[in-house]
């Protein structure tokens, strides 16, 4: 079935030597932007314009595991964008079948399809979140994302249990002005009890050798604090520039390779790996801004892993100026909350956008559904709500001269 898509904000055109073709033009034509035609979309600008003045492309890499994959739906439709690049991931808690229902999820929505930039890793392996496994999966997402788009500018994870709390227009909008080579590490050099508790600790993550997802163990003798390089440590959650994930990746530097070697028998190294070759690499060094730009609630005292967020954490979280939420059970009424108020999401829709020009319509000029998102536009501009001015105000604050270098990297 051929759809046919008017708003006011679109001509839809129909001409072609001989056939009838539908296709959408957005409101402004860049000359060197790419279309692209085929028999289901018409016309649809696919391919991202970059460059000063437009905003920059993500790579997000989800990761979940069994019984997950409603939620990485959910979150991928969350944090959507016609620009960005996105990775989905479900480790061997999975079972093949949640896996295939995943990929025909995405198979199955016009808009992925149209745009084609969304991947499922299509074979699984054991991933147990706190060893060298997680480690090691992150790493294999960021060789993949780097292997099929050399457009990106950033790398982030998220996991089947976080939510966004701005837009992707609002991150998009924030980072647009940012120097490309930014990397939002959260780190410091303070071990604490960490230093006793993780690092001198030795583990062993048998995820990492066999199929199905094992607990670590541990081992009885401990060993001593490195001294060929600092040890770092902090959020394992990151924003990393392309060039530092090309850093990790493909390592000419032998850093990147040593660390992991040495991160195998740690527990969490998703808390040290990327924090200690940052901070050790003088050349990426001053590209590190000690902010994760997660919102989390921790228990006192804290436990592994914070608290979940409901409604009564919504004031607080939308106030917090930061970028990401964790955690969420699985449809907590607070999801449906930011859906309505900050990401203007309909309820099988993706997060709204300045791209998106309104709904489907049928030839009669009515409405075929709720889905703002339906038809596209330009997807080069991006327009920031009020979540976006507060991100902003909190990125200025970190780049800010004097906070950004006496935060950087300083050794205790
Ligand atoms: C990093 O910043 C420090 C302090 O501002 C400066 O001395 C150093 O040359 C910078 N390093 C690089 C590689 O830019
Ligand atoms: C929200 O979470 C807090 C802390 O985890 C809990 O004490 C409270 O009862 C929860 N509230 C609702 C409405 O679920």
């Amino acid at each position: 079935m051929r759809l046919y898509r008017i708003s006011p904000s679109i001509v839809v055109l129909g001409f072609m030597i001989g056939v009838i073709v539908l296709g959408v033009i957005s409101r402004s034509f860049l000359g060197d932007a790419f279309w692209s035609m085929n028999d289901e979309f018409g016309f649809v600008n696919r391919t991202p314009v970059k460059g000063p003045g437009f905003p920059p492309i993500f790579a997000y890499w989800i990761s979940g595991s069994g019984g997950e994959s409603e939620r990485i739906l959910r979150l991928l439709k969350a944090v959507y964008h016609p620009r960005n690049r996105y990775l989905l991931h479900l480790d061997a808690g999975s079972l093949p079948d949640e896996r295939l229902k995943l990929a025909q999820a995405i198979q199955s929505e016009r808009l992925f399809r149209a745009f084609g930039n969304v991947e499922v890793v299509g074979k699984s392996y054991a991933v147990e979140c706190m060893g060298s496994s997680a480690l090691a999966a992150m790493l294999h997402g960021a060789a993949i994302l780097l292997k099929i788009n050399n457009d990106w500018d950033w790398f982030i994870t998220l996991s089947a249990s976080d939510y966004p709390i701005v837009s992707q227009d609002d991150l998009l909008h924030v980072f647009a002005s940012l120097p490309r080579d930014l990397n939002f590490i959260d780190h410091t050099s303070d071990l604490g009890w960490k230093e006793a508790d993780r690092i001198n600790k030795i583990v062993v993550d048998p995820s990492l050798y066999f199929t199905v997802n094992r607990p670590l163990f541990e081992a009885t003798e401990p060993r001593a604090t490195p001294d060929a390089f600092n040890i770092f440590t902090g959020s394992p959650w990151v924003t990393l520039s392309r060039p530092f994930t090309e850093h990790c990746v493909h390592s000419w530097d032998n850093l990147p390779r040593k660390l992991l070697m040495y991160t195998t028998n740690m527990a969490f190294p998703l808390e040290t790996y990327f924090q200690t070759i940052i901070c050790n690499t003088p050349e990426f060094r001053n590209t590190t801004v000690n902010n994760d730009l997660r919102y989390f609630v921790w228990d006192d005292p804290p436990k592994l892993d914070p608290l979940f967020l409901n409604i009564s954490n919504y004031e607080k979280m939308t106030k917090s100026r930061a970028a990401i939420a964790r955690r969420f059970t699985e449809s907590d009424p607070v999801l449906q909350k930011l859906d309505e108020d900050v990401l203007k999401r309909s309820p099988n829709g993706v997060g709204a956008g300045r791209w998106c020009s309104g709904p489907l319509m049928n030839q009669k000029g009515e409405t075929l559904d709720s889905d703002v998102c339906a038809s596209w536009g330009d997807i080069n501009v991006v327009e920031p709500g009020p979540a976006g001015e507060k991100l902003k105000s909190l990125v200025s604050e970190l780049l800010g001269d004097e906070a950004l270098r006496s935060r950087q990297c300083k050794s205790q």
